[in-house]
């Protein structure tokens, strides 16, 4: 079993999802290559999974073998955006995906955030999770910093889900917010880009 074990939570199909390590590195950027190539996702090289590798969890299975990651990346004080979302395409359909999910969500909560958000081109597995569709127009300008370099910008069209943590998540913290276009359309036809 691998180190996660230690650390992660097991889920009763005996997945194991726990805070990524340096070494997950290589299989992260695997798996997030595969769907990225297909145009699913947006690519992450190798530097910026370093750099970022605090926001992810990996999911492995009980002999220790990579099923899959995601992060979770903090935006500001009452926002943050699930990102990276990848199972092994032959590991599919076994709860993998939700269990990583739910790890970014009860992180989002113990640590106060109000709300979490996506953008995906799978929204069914999103609302499963308890997301709704949201308007991207309500998220803050920052949350388009990566369109610029997505092979689909300026047309995308990703959908907005959102999920609200308030009621059972610690107060806003009293930052003011990141501003927004207060419903002024930026000049692009989409806004979302591949995570
Ligand atoms: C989306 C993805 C992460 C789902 O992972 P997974 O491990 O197959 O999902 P799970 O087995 O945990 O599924 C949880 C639930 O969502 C459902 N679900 C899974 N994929 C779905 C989809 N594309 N659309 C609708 N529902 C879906 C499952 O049927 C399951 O429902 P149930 O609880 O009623 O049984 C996986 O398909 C994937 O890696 N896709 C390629 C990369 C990608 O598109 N990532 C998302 C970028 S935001």
């Amino acid at each position: 079993m691998d180190d996660i074990a230690a650390t992660g939570s097991v889920t009763a199909a005996g997945i194991v999802v726990g805070k990524a390590t340096v070494a997950d590195v290589p299989d992260i950027h695997a798996v997030v290559t595969v769907f990225a190539d297909r145009g699913e996702m947006l690519h992450r090289p190798l530097n910026e999974l370093y750099e970022n590798i605090r926001d992810f969890y990996v999911a492995k299975d009980a002999q220790g073998e990579f099923l899959g990651c995601v992060a979770l990346h903090l935006l500001w004080a009452d926002l943050a955006e699930v990102k990276s979302l990848a199972v092994r395409e032959e590991r599919q359909l076994k709860g993998t995906g939700a269990a990583l999910v739910r790890a970014c969500l009860d992180e989002a909560r113990q640590i106060g955030l109000p709300r979490v958000f996506a953008l995906t081109y799978k929204p069914g597995f999103f609302e499963k999770m308890g997301f709704s569709i949201a308007n991207v127009m309500e998220f803050p300008r920052k949350v388009w910093n990566e369109c610029y370099r997505c092979p689909k910008f300026p047309s995308c069209n990703e959908i907005a889900v959102a999920i609200d943590l308030s009621a059972d998540a610690a107060p806003r913290a009293a930052a003011a917010a990141l501003p927004v276009l207060n419903g002024v359309a930026p000049a692009v036809d989409r806004h979302s880009t591949l995570r």
